[in-house]
Formats: structure tokens, sequence, C-alpha cells
């Protein structure tokens, strides 16, 4: 069996975050978004395929530096073709049932258990389905009570909502599927493929945990700390600080908080409620950290104090300062007074 992984587009929403990374390589609790999918199909799968246009290279060097396990194929497109597009072009690397996943969700999805699902419904496919309060920016989804889908709809207006139950982004297919997707040209699977198939018999799973299309920044920071939540609840959480991290016997841990490897937090410092460093940040003394998440060998100087932000790797920000609900930077930045007061005004 084969994953495949669908990345593309240029993730705006999350700049100057993805100014030098794609999406897909931002970190959500210190592991890259698209690992935490590699991770789901983990024994389950005998390659993962990424269908990749925006940050090929990126993501070529990220693989080739950290092995999988199981090994990951980089299929790229010449132009962007669309979810459907994208998964035809992979047409060749598939010979047998595969899951696909949109590579901007991250979910608690067990994905063996919707494998099963699948087998025992025995249709052309199945898709995960997620509960929401709106669903307009969603693809929604009714089912009988047989669990088959009766209806698709893509970004309803709200006028045309009939389900709260929504496409939650990952598939298992079969390779006939293949052949209702037309070939060399941009095609949505959503919108041109799962309406026309559905008297080939596409099923619906609903699941429980948490489920997230972590595409802005309030949404990214809410991922962290659900996430975190829910992995303390079910302990899945064995370490949250990583080796070789130095922390003062004065500094005040408010938990849930997760901290990376090689990082230093000075005295007098307080983080938490909900804070992530990735690994060898280092946190000078007398600073209060909340509801933020700062990527790999940020510097903060002493006496800072931030809530509400997501700072990028290798920035330094200057002692004294107090960052702003909502800051978001890029990599390498000097965030100073200077710079607050070109972003605020
Ligand atoms: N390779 C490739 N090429 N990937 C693509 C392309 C493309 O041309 N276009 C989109 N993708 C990838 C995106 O990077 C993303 O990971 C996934 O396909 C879905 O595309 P989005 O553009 O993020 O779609 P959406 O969020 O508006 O809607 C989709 O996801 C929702 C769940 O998050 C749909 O599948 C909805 O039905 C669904 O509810
Ligand atoms: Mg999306």
């Amino acid at each position: 069996m084969q994953a495949l992984i669908l990345v593309g587009g240029f993730a705006t929403r999350l700049r100057p975050l993805t100014d030098n990374r794609p999406k897909a390589l931002l970190p959500i609790l210190n592991k890259p978004m698209i690992v935490h999918l590699i991770d789901k199909v983990q024994g389950l799968v005998d390659e993962v395929i990424l269908a990749v246009n925006y940050g090929k290279e990126q993501l070529e060097q990220y693989f080739n530096e950290h092995d999988q396990g199981i090994p990951v194929i980089l299929h790229p497109e010449t132009e962007p073709l669309g979810t459907g597009g994208a998964i035809k072009n992979a047409e060749k690397l598939i010979n047998d049932t595969f899951i696909v996943f949109n590579g901007d969700v991250i979910t608690s999805l067990d994905v063996s258990e919707f494998i099963r699902f699948h087998r025992n419904k025995s249709g052309m496919g199945a898709l995960a389905l997620w509960e929401v309060a709106d669903p307009t920016r969603f693809g929604i989804i009714s089912i009988d009570p047989n669990n088959r889908i009766t209806r698709f709809l893509e970004k309803p207006k709200p006028e045309e909502i009939f389900s709260h139950l929504i496409n939650a982004g990952t598939y298992c297919l079969e390779p006939d599927i293949l052949d209702h997707i037309p070939g060399g040209r941009k095609v949505s699977i959503e919108r041109e493929v799962f309406p026309k198939v559905l008297d080939r018999r596409l099923y619906g799973q609903e699941f429980k945990g948490y489920w997230f299309d972590a595409g802005t920044p309030e949404i990214y920071l809410e991922t962290h700390w659900k996430m975190l939540d829910y992995q303390l609840e079910s302990n899945e959480l064995t370490e949250n600080i990583g080796q070789n991290t130095m922390i003062e016997p004065t500094v005040k841990l408010v938990p849930p908080v997760l901290i990376g490897k090689g990082c230093v937090v000075d005295e007098n410092s307080t983080l938490g409620p909900y804070v992530c460093l990735g690994d060898n940040v280092r946190i000078g003394a007398g600073c209060k950290l909340s509801d933020t998440v700062i990527h790999d060998r940020t510097q903060i100087q002493d006496n800072v104090t931030c809530d509400g932000a997501i700072l990028g790797m290798d920035n330094t920000v200057t002692a004294g300062l107090v960052l702003q609900q909502g800051l978001i930077t890029g990599d390498g930045y000097t965030i100073d007074e200077e710079f607050l007061k070109l972003t605020s005004s």
C-alpha cells in the first residue's frame, strides 16, 4: 500500500513564516507538519509519495537529511494540477489501494482503523469526516445510515449547507478512481470527481479527537495547544523537555509547555501556560512568555514579555521588549524597538 500526500500552495496566510520554508516543513510541536502525516502511516504503507509543486528543493533537502524509515518519493508537477490532477499525475506510481492526505491537515485519525473501514465497505473509496460548526470553507458531505456518501458539495454558501460533516482531507481509494480523473489538466477531485463517482460507492467515516487545517496564524497556535492538551490527556507526551536543555532552578514552568533540545532558560523567567520552544532556543532572565511558539535557534534577551506570538528561526529579540499579540515573524529577524514601531504602524 502507498500513501500520497498533496503538498501544493504558497501558504500566503502564514507569511512571513513561510517566506523561506514551505508550509509542509513548518513545525507543529517541534515536528514538521508533513512528518506528522508520515508518522500516521508508518507500518501501514510501503512508501510515501509527495505530490509537490512549491518548495520542492527544501523538501528534497529535508528528506535527504532526515531519514523517515520508509521511502519518501518526491513527485513534482511542472504546473499546479489541483487536488485531482496531482493524484492523476502520480498514476504510474500507484498500483494498489492507496491513502491520500491533504498535506495541510493535522489529525488524530487512526489510519489503520480507517483502512479497515474502507475494506469492510469495499466501495471505490472512503473519506474521513469531521464535524464543524461552520463548514463554508470546506467540502460538505451527507451519508446514509450505512455510511454511504449521498451528497458532496465543495465550499457551500451558508444557504446551501445540508450537513456539518466535512471532508477531512484523508481518503482511502481504489486505483480505479484514477480512470475517472481527466489527465493533462488542472482537476479538483472535490468538485469534479467525487460528485461524479458517488454511484461507484464512496463511504464516509466520522472520527473523534482533533483535526485542524492549520492555514492561519491563529489556527497554527490553536493546533499546538489542542494537540499538546490531547497528548497530555492521552499520555502520548512522554517528555516535554528535550535533551541538553538547561533551565535555571528559579524558572517557573506553567504547564503545558514543550521545550526542544539544547535550549537555555535563564533565571526568574516564567514560561507558560502554552509555550513551545524549538531546539537551541535561548531565553534570557526575567522573561514572561505565554501562548507563544518559538522556532529553532531564536534568542530572546532579558526581560522580554510575549503573549500570543509566533517567532521564526534564528530571530533575535532585544532586551526589555513587550511583544504584542498576533506578532508573527519570518526567519532571521531582529526584533527591536524600531521593528515593533514599523510593524505596529
Ligand atoms: N501537488 C499539489 N498540486 N497539491 C495541491 C494542489 C496542486 O495543484 N492544489 C492543492 N493542493 C494541496 C494543498 O497544498 C493542500 O494540502 C490540499 O491539496 C488541499 O488543497 P487546499 O487548497 O488546502 O484546499 P482547501 O483547504 O480549500 O479544501 C480542501 O481541504 C478541506 C479540508 O481541509 C478540500 O479537500 C475540502 O473538501 C476539505 O474539506
Ligand atoms: Mg486546506
